[in-house]
Parts: C-alpha cells; sequence; structure tokens
C-alpha cells in the first residue's frame, strides 16, 4: 500500500507536528514565556484534537472491523489517554500561573507520549489501514473536519478563541 491517504501517515505526521510544538515550549519558556504558552496553548488544543479523532472516528471504525473493543489494543490506548491528559493538565496548571519549573512533569509526559505513540505507529494504525478501504479512510478524513472546535478547544475548562 503506498502512503498516500493512510492513516499511518496521517497521524503519523501529526505526532511530528505536536512534538516539535512541545519542543517550542520546552525551548522557549525561559526565555519568552509568552511565546512558550503560545506553542503549549497550540500543542495542548492539538493533542486534544488528536484524542477527539482516534476514540471518536478511527477506533469505533477498528473495533466494528475487527470485532475487538474491551481488553483489546484501543482499550489501553484509551485509558493511556486519560493518563496523557493527566499530564497534560499538570503541565498546564502550572504554565497558567507563568511557572516554568515543570521539567519532571513534562519528562513524564514525553515518556508516555513516547512509548504510546510509537505503540499505535507500529502496531495500530497499520493494522487500521490494512483492514479499511480506501473509501472508509477518506470516510473517517472528512469526518475529523466536521469535529466541532469545542470538543478540543478547551482550556481551564472553558472553551477558547
Ligand atoms: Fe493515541
Ligand atoms: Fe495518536
Amino acid at each position: 500500500m503506498s502512503d498516500q491517504g493512510t492513516i499511518s501517515a496521517f497521524f503519523e505526521e501529526d505526532h511530528d507536528r505536536l512534538d516539535a510544538l512541545f519542543q517550542s515550549f520546552q525551548t522557549l519558556k525561559r526565555h519568552n514565556f509568552l511565546k512558550a504558552k503560545e506553542a503549549f496553548k497550540e500543542f495542548k488544543f492539538g493533542l486534544q484534537r488528536h484524542i477527539v479523532w482516534e476514540e471518536d472516528l478511527l477506533f469505533p471504525l477498528w473495533e466494528e472491523k475487527t470485532g475487538m473493543s474491551g481488553g483489546g489494543p484501543t482499550f489501553v490506548m484509551r485509558a493511556e489517554h486519560r493518563e496523557i491528559g493527566r499530564q497534560l493538565e499538570a503541565i498546564h496548571s502550572k504554565v497558567a500561573e507563568q511557572n516554568p519549573e515543570s521539567d519532571g512533569e513534562e519528562a513524564a509526559l514525553l515518556n508516555l507520549l513516547g512509548s504510546h505513540n510509537m505503540k499505535e505507529e507500529r502496531i495500530l494504525y497499520p493494522s487500521i489501514d490494512q483492514v479499511t478501504t480506501q473509501e472508509e479512510r477518506e470516510t473517517v478524513f472528512r469526518s475529523m473536519e466536521r469535529i466541532p472546535e469545542e470538543r478540543y478547544r478547551v482550556c481551564c475548562g472553558i472553551e477558547h478563541a
């Protein structure tokens, strides 16, 4: 299968984009906090969007196709998303009080994301590409665009423009 239009290619690229935003936050936070905060905000919204895409569209499609849900890989991925969310909020509360001392929380998040993304990239996404047709994948991409922003552009529990 060519990379064109695959779940693997699209979602891996989004992982890379998010990694780069987080790295900007880390590089900037002790020099230009305002800019660092902007990068963090984009990272947070982007990661929240990525998780909504996976949990609302990608995982249900895979579960439907394979008949695997409770106890399967998507069950594990959803549980990891909750842990990732907790670390994200731990950093977020420091960012909210202009406190750059979040190295420990950042390392914990990167650690979680590293192994989570690797499992998705090596196992889950290729498997989704294998069990779906090009048409089904196109439906996923179109549905992703229709997810309302208020599902993921949330910060401190409120929606941000
Ligand atoms: Fe994920
Ligand atoms: Fe992912």
